[in-house]
């Protein structure tokens, strides 16, 4: 099989990693790729948003399935391209990405199918998002409902906050058109933990719970980042709390996804809040999480190409996803100053010593320049390590 992956970071490596060992496959491509996936595949310069272009690459290269990273290529409709065009792809439809494209759909669809999550009131009219906020106690929880990078969302401890952002998302529209709706949300408090299922529309069968960390530095303090590293299995999720998410949120969206004509295929992923009331969603995302896949793709068994397979054809029950017993500990490698200011074009050197030692180097902001690799981004590497135990796997990580 000849295989495209979509995206450039460090979760795109490692899918491209993980496809790559599959028996089935002979050839990977990755659009755009960065300076690590060219080690498993071959980079091809079209980018991520760049439909109509991806379209026309898999179709030239008689690409036999598409595995998508990032939300922005789903949510633009990428999947009901390559579909139209004949080609098979793993992900959510258009309509079914909406899930993560507006927190406004994802919100009223949790209330219509009572799936446990924040109460949550959406505005599209700044007078009247001001005149209800008036009215309640902090703190707060603003939303600009469309994509936003992972920036759209500002928890407000005081009531001048709460003004300040919801004047950010509505008025001065930070996230453009993100901001044309507005959630204001209980701001819950508990441990927050993601859980990553695989599904095909009908059945869902969940993967190891990971945990990530998005504080840029030691001792999760300081500002919040894309994700500077994580674990899997996390313990905050034992097999009972699993099943329970699965029963009162995860099968709960796929069965009502289906129903309204729009079913759900590909990754979901629902980062959650353990409240002392439960669990309640705080959103969905319609992919794989970045930087979990590089802790969970190392303890994958079973072939990926085999599950996207069955997830496109719907035959997700009748396959055995199967998961290493081990620990893995992911960390980031970022450039200083980031995620602030950066600078880029700094060679990288010895990861030639890492390949020696039971360890997985994932790029996400490297390319290769004149026969070096050079940063070109503020994460730069994602180290994974699995050890039998996670003491060990962390200890192996930093060595
Ligand atoms: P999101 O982009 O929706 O994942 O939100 C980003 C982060 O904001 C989450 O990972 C949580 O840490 C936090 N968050 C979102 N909604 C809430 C909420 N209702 N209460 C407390 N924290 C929240
Ligand atoms: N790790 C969080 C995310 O992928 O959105």
């Amino acid at each position: 099989m000849r295989v495209l992956v979509i995206g450039s970071g460090g979760r795109e490596h490692a899918l491209a990693w993980k496809l790559a060992q599959s028996p089935e496959v002979s050839h990977v491509f990755i659009a755009p790729g960065n300076g690590g996936t060219a080690a498993v595949g071959q980079n091809a310069p079209i980018a991520a948003t760049d439909i109509s272009g991806l379209v026309s690459f898999a179709r030239q290269e008689q690409i036999d399935l598409t595995v998508v990273g990032p939300e922005v290529s789903l949510v633009a409709g990428l999947v009901d391209a390559f579909n139209a065009a004949g080609l098979r792809a793993f992900g959510p439809t258009q309509a079914a990405a909406r899930l993560e494209g507006s927190k406004a759909f994802a919100k009223q669809f949790m209330v219509e199918e009572g799936i446990p999550t924040a109460p949550a009131t959406i505005f599209r009219d700044y007078a009247a998002a001001q005149a209800y906020l008036r009215q309640i106690v902090p703190p707060v929880v603003v939303k600009a409902s469309g994509l936003a990078a992972g920036k759209g969302v500002i928890i407000c401890p005081t009531m001048q906050e709460a003004e300040a952002a919801l004047r950010q998302v509505m008025v001065e529209r930070a996230f453009g058109e993100a901001g044309d709706e507005c959630l204001i949300e209980d701001c819950l408090q508990g441990e927050e933990v993601s859980l990553l299922a695989f599904c095909d529309g009908k059945t869902i069968v969940p993967m190891i719970p990971a945990r990530d960390y998005k504080r840029v530095d030691d001792g999760d303090q300081g500002l919040n980042t894309g994700g500077m590293g994580g674990y899997a299995p996390s313990p905050y999720l034992p097999p009972a709390l699993v099943q329970e998410i699965m029963a009162r949120v995860l099968q709960p969206v796929v069965d009502g996804m289906r129903r309204r004509g729009t079913p759900y295929t590909g990754v979901l992923y629902a980062g959650l809040m353990l409240t002392d009331l439960g669990p309640r969603v705080l959103e969905f995302n319609c992919r794989f999480g970045d930087p979990e896949t590089q802790s969970l793709m190392p303890l994958l068994e079973s072939d990926l190409v085999e599950i996207c397979l069955a997830c496109i054809e719907g035959r997700l029950a009748q396959i055995q996803v199967r998961w290493s017993s081990d620990h893995a500990v992911c960390v980031v490698l970022a450039s200083g100053g980031y995620p602030g200011d950066y600078t880029s074009g700094k060679e990288i050197t010895g990861l030639d010593k890492v390949s020696r030692t039971p360890s997985v180097v994932f790029h996400a902001g490297t390319k290769q320049q004149d026969g070096r690799l050079v940063t070109a981004g503020g994460r730069v590497l994602a180290v994974t390590s699995t050890a039998p135990s996670l003491a060990q796997a962390r200890t192996q990580v930093y060595a």
